[in-house]
């Protein structure tokens, strides 16, 4: 089966809709990682971006460095998950950016050192899930701080209905979503198409 179907053939049968438009899926990627299928969306995602050049593989720390450690695996390069602390933090040696949730209604900083990322970088990002698209929007600042490409982003369930796929879209910056989902209405799962 391919890999796209056995993702959706997952969520179909393990993911829980959660009251507000959250789906669960903490028994394969949020809590409990189920490291095959992890294997199977990182080359993946190193096929889709395999003629890319990229030296680096980004995500924000947690949930996001399952995927993005397999990718990077496949691709043959370093992954670098950017920290969440509070904005007390030092921060001369750090690029910082500012993510916003809307599911929470706070805002946390997160940072890359920069020692770990420079001007010859070329990086892909990859998150878990895609709602509003804000911890892919810090990175793409701490991106542009750092002076780097940035080659596209890798996202594992993209919820299309919520802000982030338009905001992506409107960057300009390639997509690969492997999963999209249309609507959680009902307590249901809709995939795009
Ligand atoms: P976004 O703008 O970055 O897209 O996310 P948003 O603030 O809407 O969501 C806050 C957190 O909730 C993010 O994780 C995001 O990945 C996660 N999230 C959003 N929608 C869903 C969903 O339907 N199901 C699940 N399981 N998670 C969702 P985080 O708190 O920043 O990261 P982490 O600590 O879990 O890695
Ligand atoms: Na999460
Ligand atoms: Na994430």
């Amino acid at each position: 089966m391919q890999l796209m179907d056995l993702l959706k053939k997952r969520i179909e049968e393990d993911g829980t809709v959660l009251p507000g438009n959250v789906l669960k899926v903490d028994n394969f990627l949020n809590h409990q990682v189920d490291s095959l299928l992890m294997d199977k969306i990182g080359a993946e995602f190193a096929r889709l971006f395999k003629d890319e050049k990229i030296t680096k593989v980004v995500t924000v720390e947690s949930s996001g460095i399952a995927p993005a450690l397999t990718t990077a695996i496949h691709l043959g390069v370093p992954l670098i998950f950017a920290r969440k602390h509070k904005s007390l933090t030092l921060t001369d040696n750090l690029y910082t950016a500012s993510v916003y949730s809307y599911t929470k209604q706070v805002s946390n900083d997160i940072s890359v050192d920069k020692r770990f990322l420079d001007a010859n970088d070329r990086i892909l990002i990859i998150d878990d899930f895609l709602a509003n698209g804000q911890a892919v929007k810090g990175l793409l600042e701490i991106a542009k701080l750092a002076n780097v490409s940035v080659a596209g982003i890798g996202i594992v369930i993209e919820k299309s209905f919520q802000k982030g796929h338009v905001l992506i879209e409107k960057s300009g910056i390639r997509l690969e979503s492997l999963a999209r989902i249309a609507s959680l209405s009902d307590g249901k799962v809709t995939f795009v198409d």
